[in-house]
């Protein structure tokens, strides 16, 4: 038996650990690690900014992904975060100081209004909600303290389109930092850096993951920028683990070929549903009748996963609906292999006030879909046996 050198408790924390002449692996390893060795205290002053210092400062895994992602969004550069809503706190954190004001577009993710609208005014800093198409009124809510223009494009629910042009001239004009939620797009279908948006904020969690197994957020966009929110995410701590990195590179690999995948089927449900008796209406970027689908064709290649519509009759037919589907999955969250639906009023615009809805078109009946990567037929199919529970519109009060 070969006679090892040290004890068994230190070959269990050490034995078989250098992989040093083994070949190159050919996916990234995950350097699961917090910290970092180093030779002497003068390389430890070197590798402190760099990610082999500590995790919480970076990670090898990280910034693999990182810039992956920078070059996807064409943008500067790349951070990563725990959670969307992770980076979207930290990021604005790291922008705007008490005195501050924003402002905000009122279709935006649950989350991100509540933090705009109850969280940021205990720091003294306010923001003003305006109607996403309306850009007289942006420029007319603009104050000589506001510093940011915060955005989403498609919107979630309702699938509005900012028109990315515009709204980068007028952060231009009045010198503001502009940031923009493309988490429903992702950089296959928009890449608003390209249009002159300062920062691109993506829920990593839903496509770029893509198979609703990691939380994941993400901030791309111009450099100087960057390096600020670099420096707020290493003190506040907003770091996500090398592991979920790891996962996170593994779903980008095949982000091109689920998106494409996904525009297709999601455009073919929103035309069967855009002809059934029992649809109310449909929101889909590219769907012929869409208020903004000319500024959609210009600016995005694809019109993306998501599909909303209301059904002719109640919320209690919404709900019914949705509970008799059995291919589309009754959850929350976007943007997975799997196609998943939810009732926003439940969900994502759950902590809003019923006022703030109302002015977003979010209504009882209201469904989201997030379409996955099945075959469209399929879908479509399970959509029409669900839509037989709804009751005819005569009786639309009755549920
Ligand atoms: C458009 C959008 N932005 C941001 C978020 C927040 O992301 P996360 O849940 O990863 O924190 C979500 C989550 O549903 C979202 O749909």
């Amino acid at each position: 038996m070969k006679k090892s050198k040290h004890h068994q408790e230190t070959e269990a924390v050490h034995a078989g650990a250098d992989l040093k002449k083994k070949h190159g692996p050919v996916a990234t390893p995950i350097y699961q690690t917090s910290t970092f060795e180093v030779t002497d205290n003068d390389e430890q002053l070197r590798v402190t900014p760099t990610d082999m210092f500590y995790t919480r400062y970076g990670n090898p895994t990280n910034t693999v992904v990182e810039l992956r992602i920078a070059e996807l969004e064409r943008a500067d550069a790349a951070l990563l975060f725990a959670s969307g809503m992770n980076a979207i706190t930290t990021s604005i954190l790291a922008l705007v100081k008490s005195g501050d004001h924003i402002v905000a577009q009122r279709d935006i993710y649950g989350g991100a209004g509540k933090f705009f609208g109850q969280w940021l005014p205990k720091l003294g800093i306010e923001t003003t909600f305006v109607d996403t198409t309306e850009y007289e009124q942006h420029a007319q809510a603009i104050r000589p303290n506001t510093k940011l223009l915060y955005l989403e494009s498609p919107t979630n629910p309702t699938v509005r389109i900012v028109d990315l042009v515009k709204a980068a001239a007028l952060a231009k004009k009045h010198k503001l930092i502009s940031m923009i939620d493309s988490t429903f797009a992702t950089p296959i279908n928009q890449r608003p850096f390209e249009f002159g948006i300062d920062l691109v904020m993506h829920s990593g969690t839903k496509y770029f993951g893509g198979h609703s197994d990691l939380m994941a957020g993400i901030i791309a966009g111009r450099k100087d920028l960057i390096e600020k929110i670099h420096e707020t995410r290493t003190t506040l701590g907003a770091v996500m683990d090398p592991h979920a990195a790891w996962l996170l590179l593994r779903g980008i690999k095949t982000l091109a070929v689920r998106v494409q995948r996904q525009n297709d089927n999601a455009l073919r449900v929103a035309q069967y549903l855009a002809q059934h008796s029992k649809v109310r209406r449909v929101h889909y970027p590219f769907l012929e009748g869409h208020p903004q689908r000319a500024v959609a064709m210009e600016q995005m290649r694809g019109g993306g996963g998501m599909v909303s519509f209301e059904v002719e009759g109640s919320g209690g037919d919404a709900r019914r609906l949705t509970e008799s589907l059995r291919l589309f999955t009754l959850a929350p969250s976007l943007g997975g292999v799997d196609s998943l639906v939810s009732i926003p009023v439940l969900t994502s615009h759950a902590m809003i006030s019923a006022e703030q809805r109302q002015k977003m078109g979010v209504t009882e009946q209201l469904i989201r879909l997030s379409v996955g990567i099945e075959n469209a037929d399929d879908l479509i199919a399970d959509l029409e046996q669900a839509l037989t529970v709804v009751n005819s519109p005569q009786h639309a009060h009755a549920g």
